[in-house]
């Protein structure tokens, strides 16, 4: 087992940590106060060559490794939670499914642009009424011969508005329930897509998330990814990869607040000493850092496992479960540390533990998480 990065993945990780600490950092807290979709900064992941890491060069990719990958979200969202998702859904969700689902004239058309940067994707599933029970699709998409006629409503898609296109899910034969479902690739500027407000969250605040409305939209049959009723499968093989980008970010998030709060620890003085001598908050640094170690170990495992083409499903969800709780419970006390500082804007973990709290929440809840990896415990 080797525990040691290469010349190459360390190289990453240091143009990421360098991005967000040279431009991130400068206005993060601007841009999340006014809600601000952060256009210069993703520009800038385009020329890094973050939006499509994983993606082939001959698809215009980075041809770069999963480890790579979550070593540069990890440095991303320490700083900007918003940007790392931004690149997370781009890379893991539309690149990652069109490079290995999509055919030659789809990657040719679609995969080029999303993954040089030209362009940003957006992967819609979640449905007002169906966002954990993912099978139970009412969007339609009726097979009208050359082209598919798509209804229905989309919830709390990142990238909603900032995408060009969209990574569609829908249901073409409910009578086939899951097996009826089926994945297109849908521009957004196609006649009869309308999208809602910009949804007013807690956090992540600078990433645009927007219910989207489909009504009559045509998708050239050419649109469909892989064979007729491929769909549910398409977006749960998509998502065990997307969850190791958002265990990658649920971590940046714990570290940059750790670091953050060890900072503060040394400089603050009560009772004549730093507060770091106190052991009340000592102890709170250890257990932090160990909290942050045991969901580095799973994500760098899980996205291993990617790299060698194991099996990822029970690894990819264990890490998006443990990060994102671990991350909940290591900002909560990254605020403790700072006192009434942490409470307040300028200290950004207050930021910070409102970012963690999305990490239970999408691409599969913590609770989701919990029922794979228990039903793949008890299968046998
Ligand atoms: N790989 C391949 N196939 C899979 C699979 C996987 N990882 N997981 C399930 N399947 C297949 C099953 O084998 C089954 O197929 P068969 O019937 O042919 O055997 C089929 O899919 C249905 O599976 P289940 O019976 O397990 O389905 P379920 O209804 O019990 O649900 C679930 C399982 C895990 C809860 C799933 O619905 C799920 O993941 N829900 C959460 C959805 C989610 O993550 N949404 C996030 C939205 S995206 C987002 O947040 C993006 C964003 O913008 C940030």
């Amino acid at each position: 087992m080797d525990f040691e990065f290469t010349e190459e993945q360390l190289m990453i990780q240091q143009a990421a940590k360098d991005f967000a600490q040279r431009e991130l950092l400068q206005d993060v807290q601007e841009r999340d106060a006014n809600a601000e979709f952060p256009t210069q900064h993703v520009k800038k992941l385009a020329e890094l060559g973050f939006l499509g890491m994983m993606v082939s060069p001959e698809y215009d990719g980075g041809g770069m490794d999963s480890i790579s990958y979550i070593l540069a979200v990890e440095e991303i969202a320490k700083i900007d939670a918003s940007v790392a998702v931004i690149m997370s859904v781009n890379n893991s969700l539309v690149c990652y499914g069109l490079n290995r689902f999509g055919n030659e004239e789809q990657k040719q058309k679609y995969l080029k642009p999303l993954a040089h940067g030209e362009v940003l994707g957006a992967f819609l599933l979640s449905e007002p009424e169906a966002g954990s029970d993912a099978t139970h699709q009412h969007t339609t998409a009726e097979d009208k011969g050359v082209f598919y006629l798509l209804n229905g409503t989309k919830n709390w898609i990142t990238n909603a508005n900032s995408a060009s296109i969209y990574i569609v899910i829908a249901q073409t034969h409910p009578e086939k329930h899951h097996h009826g479902i089926n994945a297109f690739i849908v521009e957004k500027n196609t006649p009869g897509i309308l999208l809602g407000p910009h949804e007013n969250k807690m956090g992540m605040c600078s990433s645009d998330t927007h219910s989207v409305m489909f009504t009559d939209v045509k998708v050239p049959k050419e649109n469909r990814i892989g064979e007729d009723g491929f769909g549910f499968k398409f977006a749960m093989m998509v998502l065990e990869v997307g969850r190791i980008g958002i265990a990658s970010q649920a971590l940046g998030i714990a570290s940059g607040a750790f670091e953050r709060a060890t900072a503060y620890a040394k400089e603050r003085k009560t009772f004549g000493t730093e507060i770091a001598n106190h052991q009340a908050i000592a102890f709170k640094l250890s257990d932090m850092a160990v909290k942050i170690e045991n969901a580095r170990n799973l994500c760098l495992k899980a996205a291993w496992l990617k790299d060698n083409n194991k099996p990822i499903t029970v690894a990819s969800a264990m890490a998006k479960q443990y990060a994102a709780d671990m991350a909940m419970e290591v900002t909560t006390e990254a605020v403790q540390i700072h006192g009434g500082y942490g409470y307040v804007k300028e200290y950004h973990v207050e930021r910070l533990m409102r970012e963690a709290k999305l990490t239970q929440i999408y691409e599969g809840t913590s609770e989701v998480q919990k029922i794979i990896i228990s039903r793949n415990l008890l299968k046998n």
